[in-house]
């Protein structure tokens, strides 16, 4: 690196008395993922254009990958040789490391010393590792191209926690070219993670081409947008080679995903006979689920696939193939005749065997040809395969059943792995904060988890830009923590680390985001604090009421907030706005309550503040993983209020929230009923919504009932009726489908 960093060799540690008491090393250097064991010195190694790499023949690939790191960096050639040498030189070895708790394939040995540099690898995995770690040590030294450089001194001693180490790149929400793959390769094996999970094929396009099947990449890889644009794209075989080759030489496995038999109407509009309708549908333009999968019943279908995958097979050496199996609704199968055939034939009991029958029988391909299956948690519904992997989405507990039962899992969970989610739900802290090994799974199942990945899936990422504003720097947290372990007592020093490699960001092209929301809001009882989450920033807030707006001013104290308002706070850097303004709407509480109870219990993955969150003023906004909003999941939402004594009461008013491609539905109707003991209960009105169940697009729905003449309550109730199921015209027809309150607000 070339103008930065002068980081300081020595820290001094002055006593509250001035006087100077202690002299001590710091590091000279950011390592991420951080080694196992290292020790800094304040020797160096001088590297200059008469620098010499020795490695035996054996080593040849990892000394001339050495050798362009330093060219690009120094812009100077060193020359490789196959004889020792005694000074001046930069050793490269393969052989068993002397200490016997480092002999996994990756572990290393790196010694940085004034008259040479030595990586031993246990394999040549091990020394590839090496070499990326002096890498990082090359991107943040000091000096001037073409001249010699002083190279920090260290010794390292490394190998990592876990073996899969990887991130899942959906290429076919938005399509992403060569380059940008190529860059992201870079940057994986960079930062020590091994696996690209290429997710190619989707409802929303297709991306790999596939000889037999052509249609598959001239139709199936192209949508037409909703404003009449057409988007898309595919990688040929050649530029799959390509990226194939590249990410050997950077030691990444790339794991193509192909799904089925859900996530599959781009080749179902390419050849409508691989579906039960077997009729024509367009190539999906909007997100969300969709029910047309392929058909379990007919036998052309598993010839389509295994056709397929027979090409996917010959283009990735990868020992796995993702299928998928993720958000296959049963809809279609349900009705299909010819399923309902296989179902009969096959002796199965119901739809989520069949897909067992089909994950099984692809499996049963695919290990003929020596490959081993991995699908999301899925798979387990109806019985795993015999030899599946299982990937962990909703949850851990998906991945911890496998592993009870002797399979293999790769643990990557929305709460802490899921980077397309926005930083107030996932920031780097919580990333590096996850531990894939679940605290109840017993230690001999343990080696079961093979690793983690963090997943971006991209319908909302349509570029590069965005795509590295994502993914940078939470992957650094994974990182790490499948290479050394989860540790949260480390993170702050993970968190400077992070800041020391920015600049390397910066140099490598990565157009990387916050590391957190810059604010946060926290309210108690009445009242807002507006707290610091980032370095060198100032607080500014500004309350907007119905009458008047104040202007953005400085926060001091704490916020009043029990009144119909928005409060919108912002960070300051350098006197200009810095991070998105944050809104949080509030209305005046209930007052007097003394309890509020559930007769059916909300999702612990939208508890929306827990059991008081209706009834703590505290509005969701269009974002409904904001945390305000509560969810029910095929269920209807009864609610008891209890107050501490008689109130009187005009209006009762509810909010919910309606979002179809993500099975959200407003209620079909609200009843209010009121009691005097808890026990019976009369109704006292009910209400239903002008919109529609099939209205599109993300909305926040009101629901309001007046009474007439006022009511004197000691206990409320409100019933909020779900849809219960996704209606059969949706394309997810037949799951589960969601409701969210946010407030219940009593006048
Ligand atoms: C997934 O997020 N549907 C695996
Ligand atoms: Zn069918």
């Amino acid at each position: 690196m070339k103008y930065l960093i002068h980081l300081a060799i020595m820290a001094i540690i002055i006593s509250c008395t001035g006087r100077k008491e202690k002299v001590e090393m710091i590091e000279t250097v950011s390592i991420i993922p951080i080694p196992d064991s290292f020790t800094y010195s304040t020797n160096s190694f001088v590297l200059n254009p008469a620098t010499k790499i020795y490695s035996p023949k054996e080593n040849k690939v990892e000394a001339e990958f050495l050798q362009m790191l330093i060219k690009n960096e120094f812009d100077f050639t060193v020359s490789i040789q196959s004889s020792e040498c005694e000074s001046n030189c930069i050793k490269l070895t393969t052989s068993n490391l002397p200490d016997s708790s480092y002999h996994g394939a990756e572990a290393y040995h790196l010694i940085i010393e004034p008259n040479q540099i030595t990586i031993n690898g246990q394999s040549n995995e091990g020394l590839f590792w090496g070499i990326q770690s002096l890498n990082q040590v090359f991107n943040q030294t000091d000096h001037q191209d073409g001249y010699a450089a002083r190279i920090q001194g260290l010794n390292i001693l490394d190998q990592p926690k876990f073996k899969h180490r990887g991130l899942l790149l959906d290429c076919c929400r938005h399509f992403f070219s060569k380059e940008v793959i190529k860059k992201y390769i870079k940057l994986l094996s960079y930062y020590k993670m091994n696996i690209l999970h290429w997710h190619l094929t989707e409802d929303q396009g297709w991306r790999i081409e596939i000889e037999k099947y052509p249609e598959l990449t001239e139709h199936g890889a192209w949508r037409i947008e909703s404003d009449g644009s057409k988007y898309g794209g595919f990688y040929t075989k050649k530029d799959i080679q390509e990226i194939v080759a590249f990410a050997s030489e950077h030691q990444v496995t790339i794991i193509p995903e192909i799904e089925l038999p859900g996530h599959s109407q781009s080749a179902i509009s390419s050849y409508p006979y691989l579906s039960c309708e077997q009729k024509k549908v367009s190539v999906a333009n909007d997100w969300g689920v969709f029910k047309e999968i392929y058909c379990a019943g007919n036998d052309s279908t598993f010839d389509f696939i295994e056709n397929v995958l027979k090409e996917v097979m010959e283009l990735f050496p990868s020992e796995y193939i993702h299928i998928g199996g993720d958000e296959a609704p049963k809809y279609r199968w349900e009705k299909c005749s010819k399923c309902q055939k296989r179902m009969v034939s096959e002796n199965l009991n119901d739809e989520h065997e069949l897909q067992s029958y089909f994950i099984r029988r692809i499996e049963t391909f695919l290990n003929a040809h020596n490959k081993k299956l991995i699908g999301w948690d899925e798979i387990l519904e109806g019985g795993l395969s015999p030899n599946a992997t299982v990937q962990s989405w909703r949850g851990i507990e998906g991945g911890m059943h496998a592993a009870e039962n002797e399979h293999y899992a790769i643990m990557s969970p929305t709460s802490h792995c899921y980077i397309d989610y926005p930083l107030d739900a996932i920031d780097l802290k919580k990333v590096y904060s996850f531990n894939p090994i679940p605290d109840s799974l017993s230690k001999d199942k343990q080696h079961y988890i093979l690793g983690g990945e963090v997943n971006m899936w991209t319908e909302h990422v349509p570029d590069e830009k965005n795509l590295d504003n994502k993914v940078f720097p939470r992957m650094l947290a994974l990182s790490e923590v499948l290479w050394s372990g989860t540790d949260t007592s480390r993170y702050k020093n993970f968190r400077n680390r992070v800041y020391n490699h920015f600049h390397v960001l910066d140099s490598l092209g990565v157009s990387y985001g916050a590391e957190a929301i810059p604010i946060t809001l926290i309210t108690t009882g009445d009242s807002t604090y507006i707290t610091k989450n980032n370095r060198g920033i100032d607080l500014q807030y500004q309350v907007e009421m119905e009458d008047c707006t104040m202007k953005f001013q400085q926060y001091e104290s704490p916020v009043y907030t029990n009144k119909d308002c928005i409060l919108k706070a912002r960070a300051v850097k350098n006197q200009m706005p810095y991070g998105e303004t944050i809104e949080q709407q509030f209305c005046e509480k209930a007052k007097s309550v003394k309890s509020i109870s559930y007769r059916t219990m909300y999702s612990e993955n939208y508890v929306g503040g827990g059991n008081y969150g209706l009834l703590d003023g505290k509005l969701g906004s269009l974002n409904f993983r904001d945390g305000n909003w509560q969810g029910f999941w095929g269920k209807h939402a009864e609610v008891t209020i209890e107050f501490e004594n008689q109130q009187l009461i005009n209006q009762i008013s509810a909010q919910f929230y309606h979002y179809i491609n993500s099975w959200i539905f407003r209620p079909e109707s609200v009843e209010v009923f009121t009691s005097e003991n808890g026990i019976n209960w009369i109704s006292k009105g009910n209400t239903r919504t002008e919109i529609q169940k099939k209205t599109r697009g993300k909305m926040i729905v009101p629901m309001t009932i007046n009474f007439k003449n006022p009511l004197h309550v000691k206990y409320i109730k409100m019933k909020a009726q779900n849809i219960l199921q996704v209606p059969g015209w949706h394309e997810a027809a037949g799951a589960d489908a969601w409701l969210f309150i946010d407030e219940i607000k009593i006048r």
